[in-house]
């Protein structure tokens, strides 16, 4: 099996966290497996609420309608993938550029349901170069106040948010305190939102993997 098999049957297994309502929708090349599996049970449930753009326009592509956070409340559940998790579901996302939508749904939702292959799984977060997004203004000095904590920010040049903003990947950090290390680099002026997912980990991990699905909670 190739990884991306693995990706598809780690969405496969969160079907059974889908019984009607509305769906919080995450982005990435997993959740566009489950984009394409939620079509087949989309007379089911009541719409969803989608990260960015690039997964609205896939939910829409399959007739799944896409709603405003602002007029649904309150979420069932949030599914959505990672770059990294530790066996805290404590997650590093960000790699596609859609953190700070995905960490509002994922905050909106009763059950954030996290699925990868089971490569994203590590004993420590920060191998993945971390994501911030930023006020654009306020790049270098967010790069400056990384730097005091250690890392080693890079600008994804050529990279705009669906907010408008940059993102600096900060590599080089070994994440042994994630929510104190989010709540920092959160209280950086100018920082928009850390791709450390900690204060609000996920409920529940789902990892395509070679023997199987595999679930932590
Ligand atoms: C998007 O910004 C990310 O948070 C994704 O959830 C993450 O990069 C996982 O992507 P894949 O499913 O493509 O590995």
């Amino acid at each position: 099996m190739n990884q991306d098999d693995l990706k598809r049957m780690a969405a496969e297994a969160a079907m059974e966290y889908i019984d009607g309502g509305i769906i919080g929708v995450g982005t990435g090349s997993t959740v566009n497996h489950f984009i394409d599996l939620l079509a087949d049970v989309k007379g089911r449930i009541d719409g969803t609420v989608s990260s960015s753009e690039a997964s609205s326009e896939r939910l829409k592509a399959h007739g799944i309608p896409v709603l405003d956070l602002n007029a649904t409340g309150e979420l069932e559940v949030y599914v959505d993938g990672a770059d990294e998790s530790n066996r805290h579901l404590h997650l590093i996302k960000g790699g596609g550029g859609a953190l700070t939508r995905e960490k509002i749904v994922a905050g909106a939702s009763r059950k954030f349901v996290c699925i990868a292959d089971e490569s994203k799984l590590v004993d420590v977060l920060g191998t993945f170069p971390l994501p911030i997004e930023v006020i654009p203004m306020a790049r270098s000095h967010v790069a400056r106040q990384l730097v005091k904590l250690g890392g080693t920010p890079v600008w994804r040049e050529g990279f705009v948010t669906d907010n408008g903003n940059i993102i600096l990947d900060v590599h080089n950090l070994r994440i042994m305190e994630p929510t104190e290390l989010e709540q920092q680099i959160n209280n950086i002026a100018g920082v928009v939102t850390t791709g450390i997912f900690a204060l609000r980990p996920a409920d529940v991990l789902i990892l395509g993997s070679e023997d199987g699905v595999k679930t932590i909670k």
